[in-house]
């Protein structure tokens, strides 16, 4: 069967999204990040959850005009079945229910991690295979060799901390809006990464851990503004670049070894994080050195959106993979 016209919806966590593809080409893709969360400093579920049912219908409608797509000229229906938050998930879930009950047309649950990695094919359909991936989120660190589009191993995951949580606690230490790591990113650019030093985090093969490098950072801010108040103000971009230097760093390490172990022939980042400036040229200059290709998605589809949902829809509909009406969400 053909599916032309996939509508797709994004609602794992705290952006209300919603895309259009047709025939794997994205037509729009609408993103309404909820800024309610910021003065809490991190995501308030419940607010979430709200914000979604809020917001779910003017985004769909405006992904659809965007695309000059109907409601009746849907195919299918595309929805973050899991990972996340179990109330936004829910509102997505119960949105995607109702219109293939009412436009008689299939769902499509997609794992939202996998959508993530799907990302990449939006750029390059056919990226040389196997493709060492890493996943950096807000939510998730992983590493995963992909064999093809539909067979992969994960090599290794964080044991505390997500790479994104990293850079969020660590902005948040210095006084920095939630979500840290955009703002992070910014001033490091003015930042000296060398200013400052912390120690790298020693777990086994190609697990992460972030836990360490947290409160490395704490106890230095701690002890410095004992001896100087002003150390953060005085020293935020030198801060902020070693920060994530620290981090970048450690992350390259990890898929230098997976790199050296298996021999893949792509390597790619994708998650928020992949959003990271640094983190960008690093995998850049890895792939140049071991003689791969490097894959990264364009910025809009890095962090959290319904375009990634629907190129996943994409590829799950040439697999015949769809689910009941009585699907559930998964929040782990
Ligand atoms: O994938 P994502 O949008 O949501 C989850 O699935 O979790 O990732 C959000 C994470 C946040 O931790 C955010 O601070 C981080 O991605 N992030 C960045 C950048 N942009 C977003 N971290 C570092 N540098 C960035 N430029
Ligand atoms: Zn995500």
């Amino acid at each position: 069967m053909e599916y032309q016209y996939i509508l797709a919806l994004e609602t794992s966590c705290d952006e209300t999204s919603a895309a259009v593809i047709a025939n794997g080409k994205i037509l729009a893709n609408i993103v309404a990040t909820q800024e309610v969360h910021i003065k809490y400093g991190g995501v308030i579920p419940e607010l979430a959850s709200r914000n979604h049912d809020l917001f779910i219908s003017s985004v769909v409608e405006e992904a659809l005009e965007k695309a000059q797509v109907t409601f009746q000229d849907l195919n299918a229906i595309a929805v973050t079945q899991g990972p996340g938050l179990l109330g936004p998930l829910m509102v997505g879930i119960t949105f995607a229910k109702a219109l293939s009950w009412s436009l008689s047309i299939p769902i499509i649950g997609i794992n939202h991690l996998q959508a993530h990695i799907a990302a990449l094919y939006i750029l390059q359909p056919n990226p040389d295979f196997p493709l060492l991936c890493l996943l950096v989120s807000g939510g998730h660190t992983q590493l995963v060799l992909l064999d093809d589009r539909y067979t992969q191993t994960i090599l290794g995951t964080t044991i505390d901390d997500a790479a994104g949580e990293a850079f969020d606690k660590t902005a948040k230490l210095l006084g920095l809006p939630y979500p840290g790591g955009p703002m992070l990113d910014k001033l490091s650019q003015k930042g000296n990464p060398f200013a400052f030093s912390f120690p790298m985090p020693k777990v086994g093969m190609y697990d992460f851990s972030f836990s360490g490098i947290k409160t490395a950072i704490k106890n230095f801010v701690q002890l410095n503004t004992t001896a100087n108040s002003e150390f953060v103000n005085d020293n935020l971009s030198d801060i902020c670049a070693s920060v994530q230097e620290s981090i970048n760093a450690y992350l390259i390490k990890k898929c230098e070894k997976a790199l050296f172990d298996f021999k893949p022939l792509s390597i790619a980042v994708v998650g928020g994080v992949s959003a990271n400036s640094d983190l960008r040229k690093k995998m850049h200059t890895l792939a140049a050195k071991h003689q791969v290709s490097f894959l990264v998605p364009e910025l809009v589809y890095c962090t959290d959106n319904a375009g990634m949902i629907a190129i996943a829809a994409h590829y799950a509909c040439l697999n015949n993979d769809f689910i009941e009406l009585d699907a559930v969400p998964f929040t782990r």
